[in-house]
């Protein structure tokens, strides 16, 4: 069984496949608007704590469990537990897969009806009136059939990419589509520059405002770290099962965050200086994209394919994360359950895409579930696994590591394949020590308030008074 196992084709393509996954709907879509609600730089300053702190040591062991073992989550956890209770942090994982991706899809396809919108010069007549765009984007994704043919075309794009495999597949397409994502990235954040009045946008994300800085915007920094770094549900832990000894998994993390992380502000800049530039309403939350960039695109000279252009990316983002979201759940049926590659991938995208279709519905015609539990489903998933399932799930890979796998076999296991060995490992020992040790406390901490709010009406820190 051993060296059958595929293997990613370069370093490059490992580092391009990995940020493929980081980079998606979190960074395009929910980083701007949540940092233009919660305080401009002042998020952005919690939010880059949380990946530095938080972020990193989770990232980092999510890649060297995959890679010592050469197993997806489950397979992994069982391994080095010797088949203890472990496992089911693996099955944690699969399951926030599942969750996730039965939602994401759904935006996923969003973004391919919008580009092609767009494409068609459908912005045109929402220029500049708010009102009737985002009465279309409501009439949209509320219509019973359009947006679950939007779902199926970007669903079975997703599937075809991972039936290709992990080298001609993934990485393949991680590496046609991130270049172009960050070269046009480039392109908007320019144009956003040369407009008049594009700079005040600039001024709005990047000056901090602490007291827009709410105790909830922590907690939603720390889950959007977990969310954009692809944590908390082994995506990592597989992406690590296809890499060889000879990689260096420092600098390959490092690697990923900070694309994470630079593709989040240039995605940032380009939008609020387009939105600043036209007069648009910079705090207008999840509808920022879907509702107000349709209106000022057409207002700006080539509107048509900067906006085309723009929800284009937005479109590749989405799908090489959501590649990475099916590939936890395909990788687990091959290690586990011996199925094929073909078998795993069309059994669970379709079964996905059905609940896909649900979470759909469940703006439209299937309003139950709203009217009992007062969300939709679509929120629900949403919540459930970007507060709870990822954090929880992360915080558990850092205990596994400080209680049962031990600091210093994940250390080993770091060092294989990093050349220099000019430090001191028992200061870098405890430095890890010590950051798994935050993280996972600060986690428990956060979702134990979370949980308290959500059962008691009042958050710790109400109660502690401040
Ligand atoms: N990181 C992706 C994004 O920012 C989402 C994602 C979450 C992907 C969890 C894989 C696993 O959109």
């Amino acid at each position: 069984m051993k060296n059958n196992r595929e293997q990613w084709g370069s370093r490059l393509g490992f580092i391009l496949a990995a940020s493929g996954s980081a980079v998606g709907l979190g960074n395009i879509w929910k980083y701007p608007h949540m940092a233009g609600q919660n305080g401009g730089a002042a998020f952005t300053i919690v939010y880059l704590i949380c990946i530095l702190i938080v972020g990193l040591p989770v990232l980092l062991g999510e890649l060297a469990i995959g890679r010592n073992t050469q197993l997806s989550p489950v397979g992994a956890f069982k391994k080095l537990s010797n088949a203890s209770y472990w496992k089911w942090v693996g099955f944690l994982g699969v399951s926030s897969a599942f969750v996730i991706l039965s939602f994401y899809g759904v935006v996923g396809g969003w973004t391919l009806r919008y580009t092609f919108f767009s494409l068609f010069g459908g912005f045109d007549a929402l220029s500049g009136n708010s009102d009737s765009s985002a009465k279309i984007f409501s009439l949209f994704v509320s219509n019973d059939i359009n947006p679950i043919f939007w779902l199926i075309l970007f669903m079975s794009l997703c599937m075809f990419i991972i039936i290709k495999g992990v080298k001609s597949g993934i990485e393949q397409a991680a590496k046609i589509m991130m270049p172009i994502i960050i070269v046009i990235l480039i392109l908007l954040v320019i144009k956003g520059l040369s407009l008049e009045g594009g700079k005040k946008g600039l001024k709005f994300l990047f000056m901090p405002k602490f007291s827009d800085l709410t105790p909830s915007s922590i907690v939603m920094a720390l889950g959007h770290a977990f969310f954009t770094l692809s944590l908390g549900m082994g995506t990592m832990i597989t992406y690590g099962s296809y890499l060889g000894k000879n990689q260096n998994l420092i600098s390959s993390a490092l690697w990923v965050i900070i694309l994470d992380t630079i593709i989040a502000m240039l995605a940032g800049t380009a939008i609020f200086t387009i939105v600043f530039a036209m007069g648009a309403d910079p705090s207008s939350g999840p509808g920022l994209i879907f509702e107000v960039l349709p209106t000022i695109f057409p207002q700006i000279g080539g509107g048509v394919i900067w906006g085309t252009l723009f929800f284009f990316i937005l479109f590749m983002a989405a799908l090489t994360s959501a590649v990475s979201i099916l590939e936890v759940i395909t990788s687990y049926f091959i290690d586990q359950k011996g199925w094929t590659r073909e078998r795993a991938t069309l059994s669970f995208g379709i079964l996905i895409t059905i609940v896909g279709m649900f979470c759909s519905l469940s703006m439209g015609s299937f309003n139950d579930f709203k009217i009992i539990f007062n969300i939709s489903f679509m929120d629900f998933l949403d919540e459930l696994s970007s507060k709870y399932m990822l954090p929880i799930g992360g915080a558990l890979t850092a205990l596994f590591i400080l209680s049962k796998w031990s600091v210093k076999t994940f250390l080993d296991e770091i060092l294989v394949g990093v050349q220099t060995r000019k430090f001191d490992k028992g200061l870098l020992l405890n430095f890890l020590k010590v950051l798994l040790i935050v993280s996972s406390f600060i986690v428990g901490l956060i979702i134990l308030n979370e949980l308290f709010e959500l059962f008691f009406g009042s958050s710790l820190q109400k109660i502690a008074g401040f």
